[in-house]
């Protein structure tokens, strides 16, 4: 695609991936449009992004559908990562708050369709799999798209609402030949991402050289942390090669557990604390890795930055951006709560 002649809307940009991909999309030459309410997203994190004079910033609410009407018009292509989200903190804790998104969602993709936007893409989330294939960390399984099938069974209310997302745009493409495609993200990592999400949450007890050193769950837990540019990368070629609606994942194959993760931070901060679970705390599934050979195929995508490589690297970003007095007062309220990112230093 030739981004130069395209101007891009990308919902959420603000975020932690949302801010990357507007930089991806200026270094490609789109015009980018940022809506972003600042709910949870940063206002700073596009900072640079904005200082390249082809993006522009609307800080506002994408629930009120005028705002959302106004947002889309005159726009070629969507990103659409705005929602209610956050870490496994987060969603597990607050049902209600995602229950927006299902308003949200069909409200975007609604005035998106009206304005005759040529494509939208959809953050989806691995979170639309059925939690009982992903409860046994000691079986070998790898979710492939087809696994996401009637009689459903989604993770948590956000699960539910990135999964009727996906079905409201499939129906679009059906019903009106609305090009759209949704990509499931698998446990993203990297600079910007808040303290909700696990290697974030586990990096800043590092930096506050905790120790015992707390582990949500047993720490068995089984994810495929996936490094954001990797995520950008794949959302970008979804937009270029996908349009009947299809969902594919953007995740690593590589199976690390929390402990395993938090031995690999220890080290990296020369640490050498105790690991202690804490089994009441909210874990989500004990199972969760891609399978990615469908986006292989799609999108001749395949993720470049391997667990190890983007810890360094993200652990270099946390410790340069972070000061650890502001740290130590609100990082207890940052593993379950949203918005609180723009408190760093
Ligand atoms: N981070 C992950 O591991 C992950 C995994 C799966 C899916 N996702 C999805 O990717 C997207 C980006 O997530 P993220 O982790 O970068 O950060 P995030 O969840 O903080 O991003 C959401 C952004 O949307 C904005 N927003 C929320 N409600 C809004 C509204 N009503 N109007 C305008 N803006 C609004 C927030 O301020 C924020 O900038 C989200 O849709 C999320 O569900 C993320």
């Amino acid at each position: 695609m030739d981004w130069s002649s395209k101007t891009v809307l990308v919902t959420g940009g603000c975020s932690f991936i949302g801010s990357h991909l507007v930089e991806a999309l200026v270094e490609r030459g789109a015009r980018v449009r940022v809506v972003d309410d600042l709910s949870s997203g940063v206002r700073e994190n596009i900072d640079q992004a904005m200082r390249s004079g082809r993006v522009e910033f609307e800080e506002a609410d994408l629930l009120d559908p005028r705002t959302a009407a106004h947002a889309v018009s005159g726009i070629n292509i969507v990103f659409h990562l705005a929602a209610t989200h956050g870490g496994r903190g987060f969603i597990s804790t607050h049902q209600a708050a995602c229950s927006t998104n299902l308003a949200l969602d069909a409200i975007v993709f609604r005035e998106a369709q009206r304005a005759g936007v040529e494509h939208l893409t959809f953050a989806s989330s691995g979170c639309v799999y059925p939690t009982s294939l992903q409860e046994d960390p000691t079986e070998i399984v790898y979710l492939t798209e087809d696994m996401v099938k009637p009689p459903y069974e989604a993770d948590d209310m956000y699960g539910w609402a990135k999964l009727m997302a996906e079905l409201s745009l499939r129906a679009y493409h059906e019903e009106m030949g609305f090009k759209c495609a949704s990509v499931r993200y698998f446990t993203a990592y990297g600079e910007r991402c808040p303290a909700n999400h696990a290697v974030i949450a586990m990096i800043g007890r590092a930096f506050l050289k905790q120790d015992p050193f707390i582990v949500w769950g047993t720490g068995e837990q089984i994810r495929n942390w996936t490094y954001v540019s990797d995520i950008v990368e794949g959302t970008i070629r979804a937009a270029e090669r996908i349009e009947d609606g299809s969902a594919v994942n953007l995740g690593t194959m590589e199976r690390t557990s929390v402990n395993q993760a938090a031995r690999m931070i220890l080290d990296r901060c020369g640490l050498d604390a105790e690991l202690k679970p804490d089994v009441t705390k909210p874990t989500g599934p004990y199972n969760r890795v891609a399978d990615n050979s469908l986006a292989r195929r799609l999108l001749d995508w395949e993720p470049k930055v391997p667990f190890a490589e983007g810890l360094d690297r993200t652990i270099r970003w946390y410790f340069n951006e972070h000061d650890r007095e502001v740290v130590s007062k609100v990082f207890e309220e940052s593993l379950t709560e949203r918005g609180l990112e723009s408190v760093r230093r």
